[in-house]
């Protein structure tokens, strides 16, 4: 059996509710600390979902201090910004409750407000030293998986992002109450809800660090999705079907955190940067193409998967894998989001600055099951188109 390791968040609450306790939750577990952070972005401040845990977190004896500045796809001076504020109110506890982007400068928070490092020294891979300050991330979209991710992206130029992976990201703790989830606008969840069947997908074909672990999260993670995402995005309102995307992210985020993800997202990158596309859309509109293209190389390990997102599929692995693909088109096609990369605004006189960009993403496509060079890429964003 090949060696792995495996890492994720030590403390896990799927609870619905649980957010109305979460002082009740925090001061558990971190009995010293005084003054808390919470961040989050202005759409779902506006959802007044943010009152009822600040005020248990009051109730508990916490000073609560608000950053509700975070956007989507969070720029660095945001980031920066933000860092500044938790210094001023000398926070020392962090909690992210919103979708990746706002749990995504949480964790950069906790890591930067220490004033050891600058955003700039901790790009890449294993960039970030010391501690941080104690970290709890609260997911509001059921798609990122970012509350158990060691990762957090930043938006670095016009059309550029950039990564940190460190395992200081790892956060104390995640909290999933999908009573936070309920007023999710239907095209948030479904194009949330596909990354993170992308993100189960892509750890479950991932060439070097696919594990026994990994795999029995992804197959835990599709079941749960691939069941619930039309229903989330129908009748939205049904709190077990919305607890059910939370903790079906969840793990697919545990999935890919140690088992990452490939071409699709390297292909979707370029998609979101340049067009501004969610995240989520972007990985959707990409997805059928490139695991077409992967089939040859993938096509028994995807039709173990369509056994689990399309049980009517039969035959052979190729014929499965078609299922599975025509599956996830389908779910695409009956929520309503956008299905070609025209319906986006982009024209072929894009492809080729697509395929470059694509390209440049080195460390995801070295993950892919099949090696994908620039004339493949370009191919599939023409398929795409
Ligand atoms: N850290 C990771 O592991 C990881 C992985 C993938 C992507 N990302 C990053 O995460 C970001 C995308 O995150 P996302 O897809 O969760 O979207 P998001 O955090 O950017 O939020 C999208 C929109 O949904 C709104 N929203 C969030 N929760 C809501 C709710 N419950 N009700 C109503 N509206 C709500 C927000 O206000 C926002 O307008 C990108 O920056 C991406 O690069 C991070
Ligand atoms: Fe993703």
């Amino acid at each position: 059996m090949t060696a792995f390791a495996f890492s994720t968040v030590a403390n896990i609450i799927s609870e619905p509710g649980a957010a109305a306790r979460l002082g009740e939750i925090v001061r558990e577990r971190f009995p010293a600390a005084h003054r808390v952070l919470l961040v989050t972005d202005g759409g779902f401040l506006r959802t007044g979902l943010t009152e009822l845990p600040r005020l248990d977190l009051q109730r508990h004896g916490f000073t609560v201090t608000l950053y509700a500045d975070v956007v989507a796809d969070p720029p660095e001076h945001v980031v920066m910004e933000a860092v500044r504020f938790a210094q001023q109110h000398d926070t020392d506890l962090v909690i992210g409750i919103g979708g990746g982007s706002s749990m995504d400068v949480a964790k950069l928070i906790a890591i930067l407000a220490t004033g050891d490092q600058q955003l700039g020294d901790i790009y890449g891979i294993d960039k970030v030293s010391g501690a941080r300050l104690p970290l709890v991330q609260v997911p509001t979209t059921a798609g990122t998986g970012s509350e158990v991710t060691n990762i957090a992206i930043v938006t670095t130029g016009a059309t550029t992002k950039m990564g940190v992976v460190a395992s200081q990201l790892y956060a104390d703790m995640a909290i999933l109450d999908a009573t936070l989830t309920l007023g999710l606008p239907p095209l948030v969840t479904a194009a949330t809800g596909i990354d993170a069947m992308v993100h189960a997908i892509e750890a479950y074909t991932s060439k070097h660090k696919k594990n026994r672990v990994s795999d029995n999260l992804a197959r835990q993670a599709l079941e749960l999705l691939s069941k619930n995402l039309v229903p989330a995005c129908e009748n939205g309102s049904r709190l077990e079907v919305r607890q059910a995307m939370l903790l079906g992210a969840c793990l697919a985020g545990q999935a890919f955190s140690n088992a990452p993800v490939a071409a699709v997202h390297a292909l979707a990158y370029p998609v979101g940067g340049i067009f501004h596309v969610p995240h989520g859309l972007s990985n959707s509109l990409v997805l059928p193409h490139v695991l077409r293209f992967n089939a040859p190389e993938a096509a028994s390990l995807y039709a173990e998967l369509a056994a689990i997102a399309v049980p009517r599929a039969s035959g052979s692995d190729e014929a499965r894998t078609e299922a599975l693909i025509s599956g996830m088109q389908q779910t695409a096609r009956t929520t309503g989001i956008h299905t070609t990369l025209q319906q986006v605004g982009i024209a072929e006189s894009d492809l080729d600055r697509l395929a470059d960009d694509a390209m440049l993403q080195t460390r995801l496509l070295g993950n892919n099951p099949r090696t994908l060079t620039r004339a493949d890429a370009r191919a599939i964003y023409a398929a795409a188109l």
